[in-house]
């Protein structure tokens, strides 16, 4: 796996357990017709998303030993790396009733010990610097601590990226995204407008909002914000520029995971049309490429069934503006107040 320009880390994988039912009885006993199963998590479909780009990406992740057959089975053992924790894998179970709703039930992410998450992220530097990355992709949720009793520390690896000249994206929610946004941490965040309003502590209504309140965790340093917006694409924000896209209206049948495939299309961009030494966006990587490309990827997710992107077919055309209309109204109103 030498020569990987990105790396994964999924601090709390999940295994996605799918059960298939004709008529789902509350309260009742039910028999599944089907039964599928996936590994899940952000940095996983990160990797997965940038594989088909033909990037590589090897993923880092803690997995339980209690189920060491669980990459085979799920057709993940090229591209990931596991650190083997005792137990077993969390498991978050959807039943898709035949014509009729989807039910979710997702398991928190397990506590990991302190000396697993020490040698988690021993392994991700180990990775990072065998493969001489240029980016570290941090995505999904962090686990909590035992020995703390709060989430896994990020700080060790942001400060040993720093030290080897490589940028982390980060793409999580809640106080994790806060504390290390606040921070300047991250090269690169990838909220939507929720998280956005939840990480800036205020409800965004435009896309001037959404432009401000970008640029202000770029004053704390974070050097580029991609704020994405469902159906109206995506606004990157730097210090300096600010970028909108958006691809035309496609037909939507998941919206699921929708994030994750924006930010394998921008790496993709970023890492195979890397900016000549006159910078001409301010932070040494190809924004508006990237976020052109980020909206396209968005939009072929949604339009297959599966949360991980399938395959690139068709994708559409984006449009990009590098003076987007600050008037205009967000969908909806973006919350700051953390919803369920
Ligand atoms: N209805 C839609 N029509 C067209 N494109 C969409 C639609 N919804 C999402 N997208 C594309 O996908 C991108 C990401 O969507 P969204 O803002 O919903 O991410 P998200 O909330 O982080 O999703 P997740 O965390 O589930 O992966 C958008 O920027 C856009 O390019
Ligand atoms: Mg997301």
């Amino acid at each position: 796996m030498s020569g990987a320009p990105i790396i994964t880390l999924t601090p709390a994988p999940t295994l996605d357990r799918t059960y298939f039912v004709h008529n789902l009885i509350e309260g009742g006993v039910n028999r599944a017709d089907g039964v599928s199963e996936e590994l899940a998590g952000k940095g996983i479909n990160v990797t997965r998303g940038l594989y088909l780009s033909g990037v590589k990406a090897p993923g880092v992740i803690p997995i339980g030993n209690s189920d060491p057959g669980v990459l085979a089975r799920t057709g993940s053992i090229e591209q990931f790396i596991p650190h083997w924790v005792d137990g077993t894998l969390r498991v978050s179970t959807t039943i898709v009733e035949k014509d009729g709703p989807t039910t979710k039930v997702n398991e928190a992410p397990r506590p990991l010990s302190d000396s697993d998450w020490k040698e988690v992220v021993a392994l991700t530097i180990a990775k990072v610097k065998e493969n001489n990355a240029k980016w570290l992709v941090i995505a999904g949720a962090l686990p909590i601590d035992k020995g703390t009793h709060t989430f896994v520390d990020l700080e060790p690896l942001f400060h040993a990226m720093h030290d080897m000249g490589v940028r982390v994206a980060m793409d999580s929610s809640g106080e994790p995204l806060k504390v290390y946004a606040s921070k300047g941490l991250p090269s690169v965040i990838k909220p939507n407008a929720h998280e956005l309003a939840e990480t800036v502590g205020r409800d965004l209504y435009t896309v001037g909002d959404v432009i401000d309140a970008a640029r202000e965790l770029c004053e704390h340093g974070v050097e580029c914000v991609l704020a994405s917006l469902g159906p109206d694409g995506m606004v990157a924000v730097t210090k300096e520029h600010a970028w909108k896209a958006k691809t035309a209206p496609v037909k939507v049948i998941n919206t699921v995971g929708a994030g994750d495939a924006t930010l394998a299309g921008f790496l993709t961009a970023v890492v195979t049309n890397p900016v000549s030494n006159n910078d001409e966006f301010g932070v040494g990587f190809n924004v508006p490429l990237g976020v052109k490309t980020a909206v396209q990827y968005g939009a072929v997710s949604v339009t297959q069934p599966t949360s991980g992107l399938e395959n690139l077919d068709n994708m559409p055309e984006a449009e990009i503006t590098d003076n987007p209309d600050r008037d205009a109204p967000l969908e909806e109103v973006a919350h700051s107040a953390p919803t369920k």
